[in-house]
């Protein structure tokens, strides 16, 4: 299986996001954590800034929306260019609607969970998706403690995918750390965003590819 690390800007230095995406050219995206203070209780930038930081890098953008009204923002940030582009699905009035809008658009087609959403209500509507995000913490800020619970749901969406096929990525976002990355990836992650844990190490891109080892050795056992 191929293990991603896709490291969030959140917790890096906002005044020089060029510059910290520069620091991790191992990585296999940029984790953009857009937040509204509305969906979550925090707030942090908006299209205009993802259209910067498109311009000037030419690394995959993998766009996680944490903002109310979803169904009407999450399009512009696929027309920017974004590669990915994720929903909540607790903020998404018509989410099928709006996977099919933003694969229309060129971008994969990605749903978040919040830890304590089920994955089985949108079982039927995987193939809508090109990956699933399970959030390991509260949405809403870096640097919090993972949650363990969170993996029988990383689990059982695995089975899920595999029965389709295995074509989806499945995330997790919250918590992942070198502490905590084998957990996830024995239960079927294949993609990590890692924030604090990567920008707060000395060397972010030697903590890239360090988590990344750390995965794959994992998901071999
Ligand atoms: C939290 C964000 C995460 C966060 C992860 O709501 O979605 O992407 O930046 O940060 P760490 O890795 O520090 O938990
Ligand atoms: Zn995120």
């Amino acid at each position: 299986m191929t293990m991603r690390i896709t490291p969030s800007i959140l917790n890096a230095n906002l005044a020089n996001l060029a510059g910290e995406i520069a620091r991790i050219p191992s990585a296999d995206g940029v984790h953009v954590d857009v937040m509204d203070n509305h969906f979550v209780p925090n707030m942090t930038f908006g299209l205009p800034v993802v259209e910067c930081i498109r311009a000037n890098t030419t690394a995959f953008l993998d766009i996680h929306l944490m903002i109310a009204e979803v169904d009407r923002w999450a399009p512009a940030f696929a027309d920017a260019g974004c590669e990915s582009v994720t929903f909540h699905a607790e903020s998404s009035n018509a989410p099928i609607k709006l996977a099919r809008e933003l694969r229309s658009l060129g971008a994969r087609a990605s749903m978040a969970l919040r830890p304590a959403t089920p994955i089985e209500p949108y079982a039927d509507m995987l193939g809508e998706l090109d990956m699933v995000l399970l959030m390991t913490v509260e949405p809403g800020f870096g640097g919090q403690k993972f949650l363990d619970l969170v993996l029988p749901k990383i689990r059982r969406t695995r089975e899920l995918i595999e029965a389709r096929g295995g074509e989806i990525w499945l995330q997790v976002d919250g918590g992942v750390s070198v502490d905590t990355i084998e957990r996830c990836a024995e239960a079927g992650a294949d993609t990590f965003v890692a924030g604090s844990a990567v920008y707060s190490a000395d060397d972010p891109d030697a903590m890239v590819i360090a988590l990344r080892e750390q995965a794959i050795a994992a998901c071999a056992h």
